[in-house]
């Protein structure tokens, strides 16, 4: 660690260091061309802090698979965490917003768009669409907390709302932020999702079930 002192690392928030032994607080992860920080998980028995903040996930990986990936001028990534959907999206964005109701995953975000020398991801805080009032996207991409359950320990995983219907919640808002013929991605399953578009005003909506690139064909009913 030289030339910085142990002392720096930890004030940093970087290591947490107790007596000889020293923990990384922060993990650094190569992927698909970017690198990104974000927490570390800890070690076996030891909490999470509630504001933790994940890395690259199977749900990320689904989310970032299902992804159109055509030329969009703006995109949203909603709950961004460490802003991998985001960062992925600058390539095929002109502009990208990274939201996220968590403020240290703002300043994640923040740092791996800096880090990956990415002008193009503008981060903001606040809840669900509450920091893009107004705005309209081309491409909506949102991975929301996916554990259903009553809960409430890690903004990461848990919805402060009751089930699904943070879900629900994103597919109503977020329809009246699409702009005219453009699309949302979302990584969870939800029944009746063109119901929920239609019921929010959405026109001419077509619903489709992809699955992730690579993943096995689910069994035909009855075989
Ligand atoms: C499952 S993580 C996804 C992180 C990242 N987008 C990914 O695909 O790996 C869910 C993210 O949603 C954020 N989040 C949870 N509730 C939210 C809300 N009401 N509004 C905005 N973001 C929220 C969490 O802080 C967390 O970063």
């Amino acid at each position: 660690m030289a030339p910085t002192a142990l002392a720096d690392w930890a004030s940093a928030g970087l290591v947490a260091a107790d007596g000889d032994v020293v923990r990384p607080l922060l993990r650094l992860r190569p992927h698909r061309g970017l690198l990104l920080a974000h927490d570390a998980p800890r070690g076996e028995g030891e909490p999470l802090p509630a504001d933790f903040v994940m890395g690259v996930g199977n749900s990320s990986i689904t989310l970032s698979e299902l992804t159109v990936r055509r030329h969009s001028r703006r995109t949203l990534d909603l709950g961004t965490g460490c802003g991998v959907q985001a960062l992925l999206a600058a390539p095929h964005s002109d502009t990208v917003v990274a939201a996220d109701r968590n403020p240290r995953a703002v300043a994640l975000a923040a740092f791996n768009a800096a880090l990956n020398a990415v002008a193009s991801v503008e981060c903001r805080l606040g809840d669900l669409f509450a920091p893009v009032a107004g705005e309209r996207f081309d491409l909506i991409v949102s991975n929301p907390p996916f554990v259903i359950s009553p809960d409430r320990s890690y903004v990461y995983r848990d919805a402060e709302v009751e089930g699904d219907s943070i879900c629900r919640e994103v597919v109503r808002q977020g329809a009246g932020h699409l702009a005219e013929g453009r699309r949302m991605v979302r990584g969870h399953r939800l029944r009746r999702l063109g119901d929920l578009f239609r019921g929010a005003g959405a026109r001419g909506v077509r619903e489709r079930l992809d699955r992730p690139h690579g993943a096995a064909r689910p069994p035909r009913r009855g075989r």
